[in-house]
């Protein structure tokens, strides 16, 4: 099931630490996951986290491939294909280098900032079954892990921009939600 997108500044979820996830291996755990990669695809993102669709768990979606953007699974295709990275509980437990890119968030359309991040990362999480595991990724897979696990700690990529932007930012963002255009 596609799931409507909450937007910067409409709920303070987004600012709001998620609860770690503590039941593993329940059929809701699976249906959110099926649900938020179902939106992610739909909505042409490479992450999401639950968050972003109102629920205050960490859990989030990546898939980078670029594969099938906004189509859902063609058939026979496996839901745990390597490319659809699960993460729960995730941590950052070490980071290398600095890459600078162009970054959005389907939280915030319509702007694109340059943010520098880490190169390279290896995130400890847990998956469907609450099994623990490592996983590396560098250039965009890393910057797409440390977005979306900001967005568990209720960090917007916003927040890595000077002030001065971000405050220019929330001002554009405020005129849109009085007129009407940013719900
Ligand atoms: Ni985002």
């Amino acid at each position: 099931m596609v799931l409507d997108i909450v937007k910067y500044l409409n709920n303070p979820i987004l600012e709001r630490p998620a609860d770690p996830v503590t039941e593993f291996d329940t059929p809701e755990l699976y249906k959110l996951v099926e649900d938020m990669f179902e939106t992610m695809y739909a909505k042409r993102g490479v992450g999401l986290a639950a968050p972003q669709i109102n629920v205050a768990k960490r859990v989030t979606v990546i898939d980078v491939s670029g594969r099938d953007e906004g189509e859902e699974l063609a058939e026979g295709e496996e839901e745990d294909e390597p490319d659809q990275i699960v993460l729960i509980n995730p941590v950052v437990i070490s980071k290398q280098g600095k890459q600078t890119g162009e970054e959005g968030c389907l939280s915030i359309p319509g702007f694109r900032e340059p943010v520098t991040r880490a190169m390279r990362v290896v995130v400890r999480a847990q998956d469907e079954k609450g099994e623990f595991f490592e996983i590396e990724g560098d250039e965009l897979l890393a910057r797409a892990m440390l977005h979306e696990i900001d967005h568990l700690n209720g960090v917007l990529f916003l927040s890595h921009l000077s002030s001065l932007k971000r405050e220019l930012i929330k001002r554009k963002i405020r005129k849109l939600q009085q007129s009407g255009e940013w719900e």
